[in-house]
């Protein structure tokens, strides 16, 4: 596939609507319990996000289950107008919460983590690399552990943004996780404070990202 110069606009419209807990409120959205995604991991009428140039020297990579945090990193690349970069799995967790909390349990106990589909540009040109992911069971979901395992050694010396959207339960230990898988790669790497939205929120948040994106660019 060819990466570079590849048509692409968002519709964060679209992402809204796609992303049905953006519209609950807190007693039904019950800290994301329920929350359903597509069954394929946000991407049922669309394409994995994928928008690569030459000149950015920022990209965002993200994964995305049910469509918070895809809302999220699509504003973040708006605002930025960096690069982005969609991560995708072979076999995408299913639509209902309950089966993928039990497949999710499941693959954190054994440390079986989802086979990643998705080629990966050269990082050579960024600066800066915001990562996105939903906490899950208060750590990192899998396909970014997954992601990182995988990559981790191509984000040697570049800062690392990281960003998520959670339950109301907050960061957990992700950041550790980030850290340490990144460690483990032998990759030296300069962290900014992360970003942490409510999942069915994100849609009222863009002061916030705002703020966060002008604390970084200063
Ligand atoms: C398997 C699973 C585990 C979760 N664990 C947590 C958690 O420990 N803490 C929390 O605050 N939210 C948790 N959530 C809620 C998600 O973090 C939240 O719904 C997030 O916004 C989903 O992002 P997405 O729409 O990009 O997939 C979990 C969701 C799933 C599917």
């Amino acid at each position: 596939m060819d990466f570079k110069n590849k048509l692409f606009s968002f519709n964060l419209e679209e992402d809204i609507a796609r992303a049905k807990q953006l519209q609950r409120d807190e007693h039904l959205w019950q800290h994301g319990r329920g929350t359903a995604s597509d069954g394929q991991d946000t991407n049922a009428h669309c394409q994995p996000t994928c928008h690569l140039t030459t000149a950015a020297d920022s990209i965002v990579i993200y994964y995305s289950r049910s469509g918070s945090t895809e809302l999220l990193a699509h504003s973040i690349a708006s605002i930025i107008k960096g690069d982005i970069l969609e991560i995708v799995i072979q076999n995408p967790y299913d639509t209902n919460y309950q089966k993928t909390l039990e497949r999710a349990n499941y693959e954190r106990v054994n440390q079986n983590y989802p086979l990643l589909k998705m080629k990966m540009p050269n990082l050579d040109q960024y600066q800066t690399i915001y990562l996105g992911y939903p906490v899950w069971a208060m750590t990192l979901s899998h396909p970014m552990t997954a992601f990182l395992n995988t990559y981790g050694s191509k984000l040697h010396q570049k800062t690392i943004a990281p960003f998520m959207t959670q339950g109301g339960y907050g960061a957990g230990d992700s950041i550790d996780k980030i850290k340490e898988i990144l460690y483990q790669k032998h990759s030296n790497n300069n962290f900014v404070n992360p970003l942490v939205i409510d999942g069915n929120k994100v849609n009222q948040a863009h002061n916030q990202i705002e703020r966060w994106l002008s604390s970084i660019r200063k």
